[in-house]
């Protein structure tokens, strides 16, 4: 494991360890900020973004997401939201702007509790959590955010 993630797991842990204390608990959330903030500097342009996509598609396979959630529009009985079309909700969510939408994702990811998505607040939601991922490097994250950015 590299360290950076290490200190992540860390952060993670301690903070649910410590029942929630708030120093730990904001250590954690802005170590996920800050994270989300480096690896995700721009926007990626056209060809950069075909290439990550590829990369994308992989991890989204190999990380269990399939387990819970489709590619597709409908929901198709799986635990989670479908994806499809998730940066149109990204982009109302944050005034049009595609650089925090995409970090947004990447947080989620890492936390789904410490930054909850729309679909844990809406009417469609029942209750099961998304389980926090720590084992994608923040490389393989910038990828599965570009390919989960452009689901149709
Ligand atoms: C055990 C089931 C499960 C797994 C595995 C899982 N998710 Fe989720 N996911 C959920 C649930 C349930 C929600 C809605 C509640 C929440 O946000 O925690 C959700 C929410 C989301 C959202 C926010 C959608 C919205 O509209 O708010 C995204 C994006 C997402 N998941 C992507 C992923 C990716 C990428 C992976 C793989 C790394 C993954 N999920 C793995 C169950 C899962």
């Amino acid at each position: 494991m590299r360290p950076p993630l290490l200190c992540l797991t860390l952060a993670v842990l301690c903070a649910s360890a410590c029942g929630g204390s708030k120093g730990d608990a904001n250590a954690a959330t802005r170590y996920i900020e800050q994270a989300a903030a480096t690896s995700l500097a721009a926007v990626p342009a056209a060809e950069e973004s075909a290439s990550l996509r590829e990369t994308g598609r992989n991890v989204f396979r190999g990380s269990g997401c399939e387990m819970c959630h489709s590619i597709t529009r409908q929901r198709n009985g799986m635990a989670g939201p479908p994806l499809g079309g998730i940066s149109e909700r990204m982009l109302e969510r944050y005034s049009n702007d595609a650089l925090e939408g995409r970090r947004w994702l990447f947080k989620h990811i890492r936390d789904p509790r410490r930054f909850e998505g729309p679909f844990a607040n809406s009417p469609d939601y029942r209750g099961a959590f998304m389980p926090p991922n720590g084992q994608i490097k923040d490389e393989e994250l910038r990828a599965l955010v570009e390919f989960l950015w452009h689901l149709p």
